[in-house]
């Protein structure tokens, strides 16, 4: 395996040798080699909203493919996504378009700092791999790349800003509904705003998650630019930044090759319009709620410390250790059902009716096994800590609910030590 980079980018922590050889996907299912079929709750962080192969989006990237308009040629589809852009996120604004996420907050990053003159960034959560984001070693000080991560604590950014607040270009936060609510992701955004800095949100993995546009939209929270990508193409590489002239007139020179790539913008286009068409945003709200409710049910009975964390739209497993856990996902995953370790889980609108009860059944069975496996565990209460951790491995944050003081900053210190980048 001459992949250099293969390890980074395993979703499903599938490789060669050590899992099954996956030779299709479609819907919620994925297929290996010898014709086992397993539910995807993972879907490769990818094609979360609408699952594998979708047949309108893989129609229209195919005609794309076929009509072969060449990338940056035409910017018809792009200037309709624009308009979409504007209409969902509300105000007059423009767009501007990545391949990737980590892409697309990088070119934010850069026109904030431009914009404003100022040189520092405040920042919560994952916005992908980039040097800019490298680490401070000591918890709650400026980094080699002028990045103050807050790790979602009110008290440190409103800290950092009232002594700082004219060196600050921008806020970046990743909003999260599992650890943190909409009630914290307020109070982050009201401090920037008193501080007149202002507020990027990294919608990568929310935006046209719960609905159209800006997952923090739904909770009255607004910023000056907004970043999306994992709802946006339904498994195709395409992400965006969206925001106001002030921002994104510095954005022109920040693009790539393959940016306006006709294939990704009309898989981006059947995606927004299927997400509309076919209420997949309820959908997956009250299909992957059952199949939530199901599992909170099952971990209660099972007495084992487990517990899943968030709703039908995005759920994570919280085990008491990573032995639990990795023995949980690979009981699952022997009868048939993908869950992603140490992360969220997305389900797709494939994932609905039958396959639904099909996965409550498999992680009954698995379950099952688990209590006689790790018998002394049961009737164990769920600690704090593994709450922590699980916030940590899901956000590169501090859940609502954290420790403070010495204990925070030995907390973020030793998660920093490990680090690797
Ligand atoms: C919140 C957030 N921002 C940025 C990124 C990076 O996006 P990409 O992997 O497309 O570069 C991710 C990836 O998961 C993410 O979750």
């Amino acid at each position: 395996m001459r992949c250099a980079n293969r390890a980074g980018c395993l979703p499903y922590g599938f490789d060669a040798g050590a899992g099954p050889d996956i030779v299709a996907g479609r819907g919620c299912y994925l297929f290996d080699r010898d014709g086992e079929r397993y539910i995807d709750l993972c879907n490769a962080f990818g094609s979360v909203m609408l699952g594998h192969a979708d047949p309108d989006v893989s129609a229209a990237a195919a005609h794309a493919i076929t009509v072969g308009v060449p990338a940056g040629a035409s910017r018809r589809t792009a200037s309709r996504i624009a308009d979409r852009m504007a209409i969902d996120v509300g105000s007059e604004v423009s767009t501007a378009f990545f391949k990737t996420g980590t892409m697309a907050v990088r070119a934010a990053v850069c026109a904030a700092r431009r914009a404003t003159g100022r040189p520092w960034i405040a920042s919560a959560g994952f916005h992908g791999w980039d040097v800019m984001w490298t680490p401070a070693r000591t918890p709650f000080t400026v980094s080699d790349t002028g990045v103050f991560d807050f790790f979602y604590c009110a008290d440190a950014l409103a800290a950092f800003l009232t002594e700082h607040a004219g060196k600050v270009a921008a806020v970046v936060i990743s909003p999260d509904y599992l650890h943190i609510g909409p009630d914290q992701l307020r109070a982050l955004s009201a401090i920037a705003r008193a501080a007149n800095v202002m507020t990027i949100f990294d919608e990568v993995k929310y935006g046209y998650r719960f609905g159209p546009g800006p997952s923090v939209h739904r909770h009255g929270i607004t910023g000056e630019v907004y970043v999306f990508a994992k709802g946006l193409a339904n498994g195709w590489s395409l992400a965006c930044v969206t925001g106001a002239a002030a921002v994104m007139s510095e954005m022109t020179l920040f693009t790539s090759t393959l940016a306006y790539s006709q294939v990704e913008l009309c898989a981006a286009e059947a995606t927004l319009a299927k997400l509309v068409a076919m209420g997949v945003w309820e959908s997956i709200g009250a299909e992957g709620g059952r199949f939530a409710a199901g599992v909170r049910e099952r971990l209660v009975a099972s007495r084992l410390p487990l517990d899943l964390v968030g709703t039908g739209h995005c759920f994570q497993l919280v085990a008491e250790s990573p032995e639990l856990e990795g023995a949980l996902v690979a009981g699952a995953r022997g009868r048939g059902l993908v869950l992603q370790a140490g992360d969220q889980q997305m389900p797709s609108w494939a994932f609905s009716g039958p396959a639904v009860d099909d996965a409550l059944n498999i992680l009954e069975g698995a379950l099952t096994e688990l209590a006689a496996q790790f018998s002394w565990l049961l009737g164990v209460p769920l600690s704090k800590r593994a709450h922590l951790d699980a916030a940590w491995s899901q956000m590169d944050g501090l859940p609502a609910v954290a420790p403070t003081g010495a204990d925070r900053t030995a907390f973020l210190a030793d998660k920093l030590a490990v680090r690797r980048w």
